[in-house]
């Protein structure tokens, strides 16, 4: 169904397969809205969730998926496993899938950890978070909320703002959105951004409300406050004051513009909770959409040929 056996990461991935699962999202969608919210595509199929890092939204919305499509699964967490009592990776890895698993989805702190999956299971391997590399499912459902919202995704500006150095899910939504068409400007403190920005085929500005008044959707990053410690930002209020997503920013621009944040947020810092909860913040929409994508994502990877959508 899909070119690829995998989805580890977008930079690579074919442009085919992103459309379909972005358009097979919007199928997944309306089952979701409508009054089954079930089906049974990936009846007799089992998924193990990895999860070797916390996560609300990922690790939730992946098993919802996968429940919604009838499949089994588990859920692994690293905290009150074995891994505790030394087990590497692989050893874990391969144990699991010894058990007879037709998919795994992996999120860990290191960046290649869901390429290297790939070596010891069989099954489809699906990255939820591997360090700073790549966030690929994010970056999915966020493609699925911007044509929901605007129809297209070509020729859109987005602004993205934050620390898009260490951010998994700016490289992604970047790999994504130049795929897919659109304009891209990324903002933050000088020591956020990568040094290598311009390679990545976007602009740079250090002026935030230059990018707010140029863009169609602005992207907040979670500023990533367990590296406050790195000294790369001064402090949470200097960053609110220079790089927030502040009410009266937003509010003296001259037009709408669609806010988007992948969450988990910090109000206050990367954004204010007047514009988290504002009409023009699609962040519940993002959410499920989230469980949509992965629906398309898990079809798409593991049904049999048989299982017609
Ligand atoms: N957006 C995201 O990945 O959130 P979680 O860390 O809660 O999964």
């Amino acid at each position: 169904m899909l070119k690829s056996k995998h989805l580890i990461g977008l930079e690579n991935f074919p442009t085919s397969d992103l459309n379909k699962i972005i358009d097979t999202s919007f199928k997944f969608k309306e089952i979701l809205e409508g009054s089954e919210r079930k089906v049974n595509l990936l009846k007799d199929k089992t998924i193990v969730n990895m999860f070797f890092e916390n996560s609300t939204r990922t690790k939730i919305s992946f098993t919802l998926a996968q429940k919604r499509l009838g499949a089994d699964s588990i859920n692994f967490s690293s905290s009150t496993s074995s891994v505790k009592k030394g087990e590497t990776l692989k050893d874990t890895i391969q144990n699991i899938d010894a058990m007879k698993i037709d998919g795994a989805v992996i999120r860990h702190g290191h960046p290649g950890s869901a390429l290297k999956l790939t070596e010891y299971i069989d099954g489809a391997v699906i990255n939820a978070g591997d360090g700073s590399h790549e966030h690929p499912t994010q970056a999915i459902l966020d493609m699925v909320t911007l044509k929901e919202k605007f129809g297209k995704i070509k020729d859109l500006k987005v602004g993205i703002i934050g620390d898009i150095l260490n951010s998994r899910v700016a490289r992604s939504n970047i790999f994504a959105l130049k795929k897919l068409g659109a304009e891209i400007v990324v903002c933050g403190p000088s020591t956020l951004l990568p040094s290598n920005a311009k390679n990545l085929g976007v602009n740079i500005t250090y002026n935030i409300d230059e990018v707010l008044s140029w863009c169609d959707v602005v992207i907040g990053l979670r500023v990533q406050l367990e590296r406050m410690h790195l000294g790369r930002i001064p402090s949470k209020r200097e960053y609110h004051s220079e790089f927030g997503l502040t009410y009266e920013r937003i509010n003296k621009l001259k037009k709408d513009i669609v806010i988007m944040h992948p969450g988990p947020m910090n109000r206050g810092v990367e954004i204010d909770s007047k514009i988290a909860d504002s009409e023009n913040a699609v962040i519940l929409d993002q959410v499920l959409n989230g469980v949509a994508s992965r629906m398309s994502i898990l079809y798409l990877l593991l049904a049999d040929k048989s299982q017609k959508l």
